[in-house]
């Protein structure tokens, strides 16, 4: 019999986002939580306490030189992901790290390049690629023709870190890279092309974008459309929704993706709903795939590709134009 796999982890940043890892990592018998880091030590303390990890520190230099531990949860600001990134990688630690992978396209190829060049196993924090029933979802309608998205959240407050352009980017770059990562995971083929219109409607004091609506077109012909924006969640629909068809299929899924609705020859099929996972849905997954030597269950560069669409979605706004993703900027990125 094969002795499980010891993970010796650590989570850097100890907010609201790492506070969900720390939980499901302190209670999964193959993860030693050894140590939790935060440029703010007292947090870092209270996390170690919470959790059970072996230390806190405020230096993350001390997790990076510690040969005990293999393996780390990056749960930081967007703008800070890269350089923790690339250094968490160059100790030869395979890590997770919080989506957006990185705010620009620079910064994103930073990322991948520092995974390519240490070897290290790299994820990405895009967990609705594993919800249930965005999984039965991708079985029910493997070419999707036509989808309809949409992330929309109640208001972000002016002040919230996320609001902030250079730290977060904004709610479209921020969270609205979820349904997009989504529709690009649940579309076989390549994004193409990008038309999108909205701006900024509710943070004048922000120079960011915070509502989008979003029209890709596919290499197959295909199109999306996905709304964003920190406006209000609509009450029927929650605030992640997404419908799919194929001309003889369709399906619905609602209850933030925890439930899907499917009909084939007129005929409906209510799913029982699965309950919401948090942080275990996608940790699991990656946990698994590091264990069994298989790859990365969301790719750095999958993520790249998916921070190239909404930064072209960004640019088709602010110019009024539609943006081929197949030539200039962003068609490196959109090689996955
Ligand atoms: N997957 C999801 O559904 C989901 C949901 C919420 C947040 N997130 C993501 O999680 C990440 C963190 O978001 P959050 O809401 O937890 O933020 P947060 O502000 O609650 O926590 C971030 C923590 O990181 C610390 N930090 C910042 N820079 C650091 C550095 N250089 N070294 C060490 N610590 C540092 C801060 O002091 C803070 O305690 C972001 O990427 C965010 O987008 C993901």
């Amino acid at each position: 019999m094969s002795t499980p796999r010891i993970l010796r982890a650590a989570i850097i940043g100890c907010g609201s986002y790492g506070a969900q890892h720390a939980q499901f990592l302190s209670g999964y018998a193959g993860v030693e939580l050894r140590a939790v880091a935060d440029i703010a030590g007292e947090r870092a303390e209270d996390f170690a306490k919470k959790y059970g990890a072996g230390y806190a520190t405020d230096e993350v230099a001390k997790v990076l030189a510690d040969p005990e531990i293999d393996t780390v949860w990056i749960c930081t600001q967007h703008h800070t992901h890269a350089p923790l990134a690339e250094q968490v990688a160059a100790a030869g630690k395979h890590f997770f790290l919080e989506k957006p992978l990185a705010l620009t396209l620079v910064d994103c190829d930073r990322i991948v390049a520092a995974v390519e060049r240490s070897g290290v196993m790299a994820a990405s924090g895009f967990k609705l690629r594993f919800f249930p029933a965005v999984v039965a979802a991708k079985q029910f309608l493997t070419k999707p023709t036509l989808t309809v998205a949409q992330v929309i959240d109640d208001h972000w407050p002016a002040d919230f870190w996320a609001n902030d352009p250079i730290q977060g980017g904004g709610n479209v770059l921020s969270q609205g890279c979820h349904m997009v990562d989504t529709v690009l995971h649940l579309h076989p083929t390549s994004a193409v092309r990008v038309y999108a219109a909205g701006g900024n409607r509710h943070h004048p004091t922000r120079d960011i974008v915070d509502t989008a609506s979003i029209t890709l077109t596919f290499a197959d012909g295909a199109v999306a459309t996905v709304a964003v924006g920190d406006c209000g969640v609509p009450p029927h629909s929650s605030k992640f929704a997404l419908q799919l068809s194929d001309g003889a299929r369709s399906a619905s899924l609602y209850n933030r993706l925890n439930s899907i609705m499917t009909r084939e020859d007129g005929k409906v099929t209510e799913h029982p709903a699965w309950p919401e996972e948090g942080a275990a849905v996608i940790d699991t997954a990656f946990i698994t795939a590091l264990a069994e030597g298989k790859p990365s269950p969301v790719s750095v560069q999958s993520a790249r590709r998916t921070t190239a669409v909404v930064l072209a979605a960004i640019e088709s706004i602010k110019t009024g134009q539609a943006v081929d993703l197949t030539s200039g900027v962003y068609a490196a990125a959109m090689k996955v």
